[in-house]
């Protein structure tokens, strides 16, 4: 039996859109555009980028700055719609990047647990029952009714964490979270990981932090200026990276406009 991988990525190409020189004010803006002279390079941060990740599988991304990680996940989110290809996500996807986003920093702790799920799409019943669970993860009870922009860097991220991580879903998307937080949150987060994984959960693992891929990922995924180096058995792909690390040229992903 042949079972279909939880995360297809085929051809994925991901353009951002930047112009040609920086645009001062809206007014010179607008006057660029009326005039023609506004001109766009277009960047090509994810080129031609073919995976898969079988359901429950953790597999470790990993890259220079700028190398398209992040960008991977957020087209894995649906944030993104790829320029070009096309990426296939079989399940129920908490994405767990760029912690934060997704919060309003005027409504209080308890407002942005249902904000935020509703934007995972979940729905407020789920919400409802998941309450206290998350407020006793998160650890924040004495905080919850205050506004989010009076929490620190850390705490807003512990909330997320455990919003993200307390709902149901079948896919984590992990960006560097397992570097936020103190210490003894950070040990709880590895916990909740692992138990995801143990039941059966997949994860896509990005970091720059190469012992943590080899110890969390059988297999890691090697992405250079948006192309994909290499793909196998964690060891081997990081001693990759690790030969070929240069720093990155974005000269090669400008596409004239
Ligand atoms: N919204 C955007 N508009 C234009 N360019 C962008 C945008 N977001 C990212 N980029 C560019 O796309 C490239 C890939 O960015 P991405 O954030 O995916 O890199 P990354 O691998 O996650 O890097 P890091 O290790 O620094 O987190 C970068 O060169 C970046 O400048
Ligand atoms: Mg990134």
């Amino acid at each position: 039996m042949t079972t279909s991988p939880a995360i297809e990525f085929c051809n994925v190409t991901m353009r951002y859109r930047l112009p040609d020189r920086r645009i001062p004010t809206l007014k010179e803006w607008a006057i660029q555009r009326l005039t023609a002279k506004l001109r766009y390079n277009d960047f090509l941060a994810l080129q031609d980028v073919t995976f898969t990740a079988d359901g429950g599988e953790t597999l470790g991304i990993i890259g220079a700055n700028g190398a398209g990680k992040s960008t991977l996940l957020r087209v894995a989110a649906g944030i993104l719609a790829p320029s070009a290809g096309e990426a296939v996500v079989r399940g129920r996807v908490a994405p767990i990047i760029e912690l934060g986003t997704g919060f309003d920093p005027e409504l209080s702790g308890r407002e942005n647990i249902f904000f935020n799920g509703a934007l995972l799409g979940r729905s407020r019943a789920e919400m409802r029952r998941r309450f206290d669970e998350i407020v006793e993860f998160s650890a924040l009870a004495n905080f919850i009714d205050m506004p989010l922009r009076t929490y620190s860097t850390g705490m807003v991220a512990r909330l997320a964490f455990s919003v993200a991580t307390t709902v149901d879903a079948d896919i984590y998307l992990l960006d560097e979270v397992l570097s936020v937080g103190d210490e003894s949150f950070g040990m709880r987060c590895q916990e909740r990981i692992e138990r995801f994984r143990r039941d059966g959960g997949t994860i896509l693992l990005v970091s720059h932090n190469l012992p943590t891929v080899e110890r969390l990922c059988r297999q890691a995924l090697w992405l250079h200026e948006g192309r994909v180096m290499a793909r196998g058995p964690a060891p081997e792909v990081v001693g990759q990276y690790h030969a070929g690390a240069f720093s990155p040229s974005f000269a090669g992903r400008f596409e004239g406009g």
